[in-house]
């Protein structure tokens, strides 16, 4: 049988998504995580990694390629998972095909530049949509432009609060980002 595919997370912020993929991807022959980097010593996303034994790092300067592609070591595939720097070009083309994104609504709407966090889903109450959810895309150049891998839709509710529209598109974030995972480390593999 192939080795486990690994698979380096880039984080930001709490890790909510990276403990999905501890929870759901981990432990699975088809994929391991085997890194997590940050651009914040603070993300509470290290704090995941640590007590699941991951390796970390934190970055120094995010715009510096070669410290990332040293960062990111023999990772196959690479996830942003709540990653909010601009990852260098360089390490884009490198990783071409390998690389994905999650965001918390329905691309390309309500994507790009400065859309993040709450923003994202005050957007999506302010326009009247129906409906919201997460999409895994593929990383290329462009904030949240890159070819759309899967996405998972939830409704917009009667009420809802940015807070409360939050709370059920990261539910199905949780279930998209492993699956997709999976999918793509069994392609790759
Ligand atoms: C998620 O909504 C993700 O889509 C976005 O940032 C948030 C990160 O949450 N890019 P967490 O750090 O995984 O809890």
């Amino acid at each position: 049988m192939t080795k486990p595919v690994r698979v380096a997370v880039l984080v930001s912020g709490g890790g909510t998504n990276l403990q999905a993929l501890l929870d759901q991807v981990h432990d699975s022959p088809i994929a391991r995580v085997a890194r997590v980097i940050s651009n914040r010593p603070d993300a509470g996303a290290l704090q995941r990694a640590r007590r699941a034994g991951i390796p970390t790092t934190v970055l120094r300067d995010p715009s510096d390629t070669q410290e990332l592609l040293a960062a990111l070591g023999d990772a196959h595939l690479i996830v942003l998972a709540g990653y909010l720097k601009l990852v260098p070009g360089a390490v884009v083309s490198r990783f071409r095909g390998r690389m994905i994104n999650i965001h918390p609504a329905l691309l390309p709407d309500f994507g790009g530049p400065g859309m993040y966090g709450h923003r994202v889903h005050e957007a999506v109450l302010a326009s009247g949509a129906k409906e919201s959810g997460a999409t895994v895309h593929f990383v290329d150049e462009t904030f949240d432009r890159g070819a759309i891998i899967a996405q998972e839709r939830v409704p917009v509710l009667k009420g809802d609060t940015s807070e409360t529209l939050a709370a059920r598109v990261l539910e199905a974030e949780h279930r998209l980002l492993p699956r997709v995972v999976l999918d793509l480390a069994r392609s790759i593999a």
